[in-house]
């Protein structure tokens, strides 16, 4: 059977920048220069505050909006969170979940990880959930390990129409922020591990279906390498996401060739 083509995801997570001025400057120009790009999903992440304010100014144009994390509870007595019905009112479509920096500095766990997926998938949102090793991790021969596990725990439960909804990314801590991306080969071996486990755990429909993005240092001068992969379907960008003709040239960079 030849496998549906997955339409390519880039999507820039903009961590704690931008205020809700520099959101809209960027989507008014960022939406005017991929207006013609076809075949590419096409996401931004801003903070909560700038969320709003980004989806309006991005209403009727091929760009679409991400949170960078939720609660998996509806409303309640847990200051400081927002939760998934929340995000969706405020126009976003997608849900980053279990991003490293959420891991390692705000102690998420691969549990609420699941739990935060689920709560993404009852609000109507599209989670992209991170996995990814660190260097030790690598050093010490553990990467596929550690991807198992996060899988294993982190998406359990999920039905097969999710698991071919939900988007992957796989962002060694290593290559986050650090300038140092992972090889094409090196992330094309993690890609090819995670397909085969999530066709072996889920499926091997949803397990083809699952677009994966590899994120750690994209830029454009080595999108093309990633995405030349046969299982990178696509991106998170950090830092070259937050100028906007850095951005437009790495998504350009992510169009099917036949597009
Ligand atoms: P980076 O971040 O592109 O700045 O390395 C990627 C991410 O954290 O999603």
């Amino acid at each position: 059977m030849s496998t549906p083509a997955r339409t390519p995801f880039v999507a820039g997570n903009w961590k704690m920048y931008k205020t809700v001025a520099e959101t809209v400057k960027y989507v008014k120009e960022f939406r005017a220069r991929v207006k013609d790009i076809g075949g590419v999903d096409i996401v931004l992440a801003p903070p909560f505050t700038a969320l709003h304010a980004a989806a309006e100014a991005a209403r009727a144009s091929n760009v679409a909006l991400a949170a960078q994390d939720l609660y998996w509870q509806r409303e309640g007595a847990f200051t400081g969170e927002v939760s998934g019905p929340m995000i969706r009112e405020a126009g976003a479509e997608y849900v980053i979940v279990g991003h490293s920096e959420r891991r390692t500095l705000f102690g998420d766990t691969d549990d609420a990880v699941r739990q935060k997926v689920g709560a993404a998938f009852a609000a109507g949102l599209t989670p992209i959930a991170c996995i990814g090793e660190t260097l030790d991790q690598r050093e010490r021969g553990d990467t596929f390990e550690v991807l198992d596990r996060q899988i294993r725990l982190g998406l359990d439960g999920l039905t097969s129409d999710q698991l071919a909804q939900l988007v992957v990314a796989y962002e060694p801590i290593w290559a986050i922020g650090t300038g140092r991306t992972a090889t094409p080969e090196q992330a094309g071996e993690a890609h090819t591990h995670i397909r085969g486990r999530l066709r072996q755990w889920f499926g091997a429909e949803p397990g083809e279906a699952c677009r994966l993005l590899y994120g750690g240092s994209v830029k454009v001068a080595n999108i093309a390498d990633l995405i030349a992969q046969t299982d990178v379907d696509g991106a998170l960008v950090g830092g070259a996401s937050l100028e906007v003709a850095d951005f437009c040239e790495i998504v350009s960079r992510c169009r099917p060739a036949a597009v």
